[in-house]
């Protein structure tokens, strides 16, 4: 799998932080930074030759968008998917929630489409509107699917919060494979992974997992606090949440540990390369 150049990366989290300045500081299902945000992705993605879709749903009384971006190509009855929320809270503009896994999943599609891939199995990626709520996008495309196109997704794999400025390395222990892939690459490059617990039950995965389709993905920390452990094999501040700005008004582009938003990137290149070959 390729390196991915984490300045793409945040030159994403910038555009994203320019959306929500220009539309009332957020990216907030119902608002428009959020619609602006889908547009920015899929602009990218039909640019790159990606044939991506919109899926419409209602939520709390507002249309909710989920973008749907398949590569063409490989075998339509094993499909490899990976998906982020891009909604925020109203309260921020959600950079390190959820534009980070956002943008890190729109720099590997792009480096799908760069190298030209071919991969056996199908690739499809999606960014899903208002999980903030409870999931409620990717659930509404989960139970779109009718049995047949539920049982031909290979695996589901996830990525909310990517880059907390606090990091810890959080690998989902849903699946042994799918987590071995991650794991995998972390080891090989010396760093310590734990199993991912904050989130179970609590992103997208979720309603995939209840559907039976095998999940994994990576996670740096939400609201819990980092322990002196953890510190001494990460780095960063124990007794201090990992992501401090969580949910507030100052989940900004200075709201994201360059080094984590990378690792993470080039973790997800390598598992999209490995399980899709
Ligand atoms: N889904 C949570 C949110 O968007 C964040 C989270 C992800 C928390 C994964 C725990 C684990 O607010
Ligand atoms: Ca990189
Ligand atoms: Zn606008
Ligand atoms: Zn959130
Ligand atoms: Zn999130």
């Amino acid at each position: 799998a390729p390196d991915i150049d984490v300045k793409a990366v945040k030159a994403d989290l910038d555009q994203l932080q320019t959306i929500a300045d220009g539309h009332g500081g957020n990216r907030a299902h119902g608002q428009p930074g959020y619609r602006a945000s889908l547009d920015y992705i899929k602009g990218k993605l039909d640019a790159a030759g990606f044939k991506t879709g919109v899926q419409e749903f209602t939520s709390g009384g507002a249309k909710g968008y989920n973008l749907v971006a398949d590569w063409p190509g490989g075998s339509a009855d094993k499909v490899l998917m990976a998906g982020s929320h891009l909604d925020s809270v109203e309260a921020g503009p959600g950079i390190n929630d959820n534009g980070s896994g956002s943008a890190a999943i729109l720099e590997v599609a792009l480096a799908v489409a760069k190298a030209d891939l071919k991969p056996t199995k199908h690739l499809r990626f999606a960014w899903w509107g208002d999980e903030e709520d409870g999931m409620i996008g990717s659930t509404h495309y989960v139970d779109s699917l009718k049995s047949d196109e539920k049982s031909k997704i290979d695996s589901y794999l996830n990525f909310d919060m990517l880059g907390s400025p606090n990091p810890g390395y959080f690998v989902y222990d849903d699946d042994p494979e799918l987590e071995k892939v991650f794991k995998d690459w972390y080891a090989a490059k010396d760093i310590a992974t734990e199993k991912e617990t904050e989130g179970d039950g609590r992103s997208d995965h979720a309603p995939f997992k209840d559907a039976g389709v095998r999940v994994g993905g990576l996670f740096t920390g939400a609201e819990s606090t980092k322990s002196q452990a953890q510190a001494d094999q990460w780095g960063g501040k124990a007794g201090e949440p990992f992501d401090p700005c969580y949910h507030s008004a100052c989940d900004k582009t200075s709201n994201v540990d360059d080094t984590a938003l990378d690792r993470n990137t080039d973790a997800i290149a390598h598992a999209v390369w490995e399980l899709s070959s």
